[in-house]
């Protein structure tokens, strides 16, 4: 009996002994295969792996334990040399987070709240070169950003990307609000569109994602410093690459280790206005570098600009001169009197005369036309209190350009000048260059460098996308980068449709400011192509509360907006915002935004509607419990309607709370603005 319990005993022992080994092996060999990398948001809702699959570098993106990004491979293949896109292996991992709240100088809020959670993946090639590449993911409550960092190091100097082979590889076919690369327009001035990813080409981003079961993403970039433009090219039904935008040799990018890629995010949400309200894209770029920021103020500004545009007036020599020294007191009257601070002025330098968009290196930024004093006119407007808006209309000329830039600034400056207008109106720079190339992206950057020398802010038309730049550079104030407002007076189609604002805030806009220039008041000029503003008059109004931008024009001529009293809401809607929430919104249909002004304790309502008319629904639960308020109301009146009838407009106060909903019903192309003031207790 003894006997057998000790046999038993040794056998059990020997037992005992195999399973430690056995454990430990398995222990052994878990850690030499290297388990995935993760790291999630900070409210848990989002997760990234990280993982290498013999030796290639794939991430996939998970929104409430679903699968949003499958396996995506990353890396990028360079010329003369062998690409960076396998053969890796990870030497560490390390790990960070930040929480932390910090101000803007402007913006759609006032605070911004950076909570993230971080992880840095060092790669390093197993053989051959054993270059070394780190990838850097950064998880907001809002997406997802990450980028690649290329250390410097012996084996990895002076570097040509042929391109960058990113993966963005859905879990399903989704629909995505798109617009195409170069071959429609060279600065974004297309339609966006709404198709299945499989019914796409290469695309730019901003794209927005509809999923059908509640998720809305888009994909986008920040910082984008010294690269070329991501844009993305369709491979399958699921799936787009990154392709980067060429130098005219072919070439993607020029580098130098050390150097990092911008941020490739995907921006998430649960609904339109998550995405549209989201931070990330700022929250990715570097604070602000300039030390003193009291000079960059946001403006309502007014311009020798919509008669150009109507051919009322030309930007060349000749009886119909625009920018004339009398024409432009005229305006600065008018800026003074209805408390505008800007006066744009285009067509005061030389240049202009026949085809000025061919001929760009015509243009001296420096050399006013003989009927414009520029010094007159800026004391002129100091004396009342208004400051002229300077014009650099380049034609894409921008060697021509850069030669006069520090002149041209400095002459702004020394007259008080401190905004300009830039724009770059040809299908090239200098040529050849696209706008969204390292070229063009090297160029934009020099303008707004040499502009905050001069304390002047920027107006950027015919720019590179937006990837929010104006943390750091809070002197890049609004661009354009998209059909504004003037295709309304010449565009061959008839016009924007009147469901083009309807997107914008979820697509072009996450790319930061949009200097539409809403405010049309006359709907009745005709122009050659008849082309027609297609909204009615109140969803103008509405206009300057859906779509952002700290310098907000008043677009119409200044006859058009006298004795109407619905401009009292284009002189009282501030151009800068403490908070913005977007309450309602279907893409391409309609959309309610409410945002708090920047300087007091009102509260303004947008709402939009496409080519339909329809009854909506205000959620007043956003205002202050426990006070009343006065709802200055602009709605459509009786028959508006964009086609037959824009004028009609009702003006009418109520006095609402917090525990109420306003109904509102919208014109067919029809809007509505609001403003809400607390009243006095
Ligand atoms: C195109 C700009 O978008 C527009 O605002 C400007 O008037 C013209 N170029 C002329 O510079």
């Amino acid at each position: 009996m003894t006997k057998l319990l000790l046999t038993d005993k040794i056998t059990c022992v020997k037992y005992l002994k195999t399973i430690a080994c056995l454990w430990l092996l398995v222990v052994v060999l878990m850690s030499c295969s290297k388990p995935n990398e993760v790291v999630t948001s900070p409210d848990g809702n989002l997760q990234v792996e990280f993982k290498l699959k013999q030796g290639i570098p794939y991430y996939n993106i998970q929104k409430a334990q679903q699968p949003l990004l499958l396996d995506s491979k990353m890396g990028f293949q360079l010329i003369d040399q062998d690409d960076l896109t396998g053969n890796f292996k990870i030497v560490a991992v390390e790990r960070d987070s930040k929480n932390q709240t910090w101000e803007q100088p402007w913006g759609e809020f006032k605070e911004v709240v950076d909570n993230h959670s971080e992880l840095t993946i060092k790669l390093q090639e197993e053989s051959g070169a054993n270059r070394l590449m780190n990838i850097v993911f950064r998880v907001f409550n809002d997406g997802v950003g990450f980028r690649y960092e290329f250390p410097k190091q012996e084996q990895l100097d002076s570097v040509m990307i042929a391109d960058e082979t990113t993966e963005f590889t859905f879990a399903k076919e989704h629909d995505v609000w798109w617009m195409p690369v170069h071959s429609e327009n060279s600065y974004y001035e297309s339609y966006y569109r709404k198709n299945k990813i499989g019914e796409t080409d290469t695309i730019n981003t901003p794209a927005t994602f509809e999923t059908n079961d509640g998720t809305f993403f888009a994909i986008h970039e920040a910082n984008l410093t010294d690269f070329a433009s991501m844009t993305l090219r369709q491979t399958t039904e699921k799936q787009y690459i990154s392709e980067l935008v060429p130098w005219s040799n072919g070439v993607k990018v020029y580098a130098q280790t050390p150097f990092t890629s911008p941020w490739r995010t995907v921006i998430i949400g649960d609904n339109p206005g998550d995405v549209a309200t989201a931070t990330i894209t700022l929250n990715l770029n570097e604070p602000c570098v300039l030390e003193d920021v009291s000079w960059i103020e946001p403006s309502k500004y007014i311009g020798i600009w919509w008669g150009m545009h109507l051919e009322k007036y030309t930007w060349g020599q000749g009886p119909k001169h625009g920018a004339t020294t009398e024409n432009t007191k005229r305006y600065i009257d008018f800026a003074n009197e209805n408390g505008f601070d800007g006066v744009l002025v285009e067509g005061w330098n030389y240049g202009w005369d026949g085809d000025w968009a061919s001929n760009g290196e015509n243009f001296s930024f420096t050399k006013a036309y003989p009927d414009f004093d520029l010094e007159e006119v800026c004391r002129y407007a100091a004396s009342k209190n208004v400051r002229l808006i300077g014009h650099h209309e380049t034609a894409g000329a921008v060697s021509n350009y850069e030669a006069q830039m520090e002149d041209a600034f400095k002459l702004y400056h020394k007259n008080g000048v401190n905004a300009v207008k830039t724009g770059y109106v040809n299908k090239y720079l200098d040529g050849k260059e696209w706008h969204d190339s390292q070229f063009g992206v090297r160029h934009y950057r020099k303008v707004i460098e040499t502009a905050a020398r001069y304390q002047i802010m920027i107006d950027n038309h015919e720019p590179v996308k937006g990837t929010g730049l104006q943390r750091t550079y809070p002197n890049l104030m609004t661009q354009e980068g998209a059909r504004g407002q003037e295709y309304d007076a010449w565009s061959a189609d008839g016009g924007n449709t009147p469901e083009h604002t309807t997107i914008m805030p979820f697509t072009r806009m996450l790319a930061g400011p949009f200097d539409f220039t809403p405010g049309t008041f006359d709907f009745d000029y005709q122009t050659p192509n008849n082309a027609k503003v297609q909204t009615t008059l109140a969803k103008q109004l509405a206009m300057y509360v859906i779509i952002f931008s700290p310098q907000q024009m008043a677009s119409d001529l200044p006859e058009n907006y006298i004795g109407k009293p619905a401009f009292e809401f284009v002189k009282q809607v501030p151009a800068i915002w403490s908070n913005t929430k977007v309450l309602d919104a279907v893409i391409g249909d309609y959309v309610i935004t409410a945002r708090k002004d920047w300087d007091s304790e009102d509260w303004y309502v947008g709402a939009i509607s496409d080519e339909n008319e329809r009854q909506l629904s205000v959620d007043l639960s956003f205002l202050d419990e426990a006070k009343q308020y006065t709802a200055e109301i602009y709605r459509d009146g009786k028959g508006a309607d964009y086609k037959t009838n824009p004028y009609p407009i009702i003006i009418e106060n109520k006095q609402v709370d917090n525990t109420g909903k306003l109904k509102i019903n919208l014109a067919k192309g029809g809007g509505v603005a609001i403003r809400l003031s607390p009243l006095q207790q």
